[in-house]
């Protein structure tokens, strides 16, 4: 059975122009005019684009006391009803667990899921163990980025001589660095203070986590990434103190990407001192929501590329997992949804006001990822060959945000009340419809998993670099001999 996309514009990350799209077995056979197929969906006045693919998310996750309440079912129905195919979530081995362990935990979890998805592995703690089984995550399991957490002190956080003993050995595998910048210790310290001081609620959790801690700690996994010859890809960038780093590190020449979420660009700090105590714990995840100020320097590195990825970090909790935190703002479990409302918020954020181009829109959305984890042009292309992850945006469709409408299984949304527009006409994971004239018809356990092979382009130009660049002795023919 084929299927023919017509009389859309099709949306790259570096050309529009109006052609058909083919899908036979799931894979896009053809793109020109007056295509035919068994199945025809009209894409008349629409965008046809590579489905968005978000490489943050937090299904099912454990952490701070319970799980995340989004799973592999609810997340990724959320994800394809607006208009994301893939997503990337964090295997996370408990501190003393083996890599290999975990990650049958998360291929157990990912059975459920409707769209495809990959996954990061997650280093919380170092040891022999953690290095011998990175090469059999790398070489036989298809993951090649790994993610260091550089909060959550007492819990995933690790020291930074483990994160340049991991990062070494990435080099070595031809993987590539995620961290999460800030720097625990500080966070710590600061939160106790505030506790200590009388300050409970979850102003508390914006205070204890300026973006001095952010800009420091991205500043130290820059360098660390830069002496152990790694990529380095810094999650949830949400401060001008972060993103100045990644940009001065770019600017000489070193191989770092910055991920801003839709949250932070669209949602700022004036939500923690909300006078409902519920508004504003629903709202708090690490790094917290910033300024205006810094919302314009996001959207300022989106422009200019020293930002590259816009992710939303999924990690939803129900308002009666954030009431852990009353009294406490250190128990709130850290985390926001977004999945379902990323492409439709950074439409309307970003291209509708002209922050963004819609080739700048896939790109930061889906193309650039996949390149970063070296799954293009297979993921995020709308090429002949490449999977039929396809989303049709119609910009004409409009909605208002409101958690009664959505997937997720929260009883909230932090984007609520919001209009919207840039909503999917149609969405095809592997060339089924999932979303069909923006009505969503789930399939459940349709994911895949997504191999993704070390040594994509960048890991390999960075090696030769080091190599070319790597201390080496000088050759002295005529040593004098010792002592006098
Ligand atoms: O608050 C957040 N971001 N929760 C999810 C875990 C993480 O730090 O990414
Ligand atoms: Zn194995
Ligand atoms: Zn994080
Ligand atoms: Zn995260």
């Amino acid at each position: 059975m084929s299927t023919v996309i017509r009389g859309g514009t099709v949306v790259t990350h570096d050309l529009s122009y109006r052609a058909d799209v083919l899908i036979e077995d799931g894979t896009i056979t053809q793109i020109g005019e007056g295509l035919t197929g068994d199945t025809e969906l009209d894409a008349t006045g629409c965008y046809v684009m590579p489905g968005g693919i978000d490489p943050h998310t937090h299904l099912e996750m454990p952490f701070m006391g319970t799980h995340s309440t989004d799973d592999f079912d609810s997340g990724t129905r959320a994800a394809l009803a607006g208009g994301t195919t893939m997503v990337v979530d964090f295997a996370l081995p408990q501190p003393g667990q083996g890599l290999l362990d975990a990650l049958k935990t998360w291929d157990n979890k990912s059975a459920r899921a409707h769209c495809d998805y990959s996954f990061h592995m997650a280093v919380t703690w170092w040891g022999e163990q953690v290095f011998d089984e990175m090469q059999e995550v790398v070489a036989k399991h298809g993951i090649n980025s790994f993610k260091h957490f550089m909060a959550y002190k007492g819990s995933l956080m690790v020291q930074d001589d483990e994160m340049f003993a991991s990062f070494q050995r990435l080099a070595e595998l031809g993987a590539i660095a995620l961290v999460h910048a800030e720097n625990g210790d500080v966070v710590a310290d600061l939160s106790a203070k505030l506790l200590r001081e009388g300050t409970t609620g979850p102003e508390g959790h914006a205070y204890s986590r300026p973006p001095q801690v952010e800009g420091e700690a991205a500043n130290r996994a820059i360098m660390i990434a830069d002496m152990a010859g790694v990529p380095l890809y810094v999650v949830h960038v949400s401060c001008e103190q972060s993103h100045e780093a990644i940009r001065r590190a770019r600017q000489a020449g070193m191989r770092v990407w910055g991920e801003p979420l839709i949250q932070h660009l669209t949602l700022d700090e004036g939500e923690y001192f909300h006078a409902d105590w519920d508004h504003a714990a629903r709202r708090v995840m690490s790094p917290p929501f910033r300024s205006k100020a810094h919302q314009a320097s996001l959207w300022a590195g989106l422009q200019s590329g020293s930002l590259s990825v816009v992710a939303t970090d999924h990690c939803a909790f129900t308002t009666a997992q954030k009431r852990t935190g009353v009294g406490d703002f250190t128990k709130i479990p850290n985390g926001t949804g977004g999945l379902e409302d990323r492409l439709p918020m950074l439409w309307t954020h970003g291209v509708v006001p002209g922050r963004l181009t819609p080739n700048e829109f896939v790109a930061v959305t889906s193309t650039n990822i996949a390149k970063i984890l070296n799954c293009y042009p297979r993921k995020g292309a709308i090429r002949v060959g490449s999977d039929a992850d396809i989303l049709v945006l119609d910009p004409a469709r409009e909605k208002t945000i409101a958690a009664t409408d959505q997937q997720s299984a929260i009883d909230y949304n932090v984007f609520e009340g919001q209009q919207v527009s840039g909503l999917p006409r149609y969405v095809l994971s592997r060339g089924r419809v999932m979303v069909d004239d923006g009505t969503l018809k789930p399939a459940e356990g349709h994911g895949r998993f997504v191999a993704r092979a070390p040594r994509g382009e960048v890991s390999r130009a960075l090696t030769s670099w080091k190599e070319t660049t790597r201390p080496r002795p000088v050759d002295r023919a005529g040593i004098p001999a010792s002592g006098v």
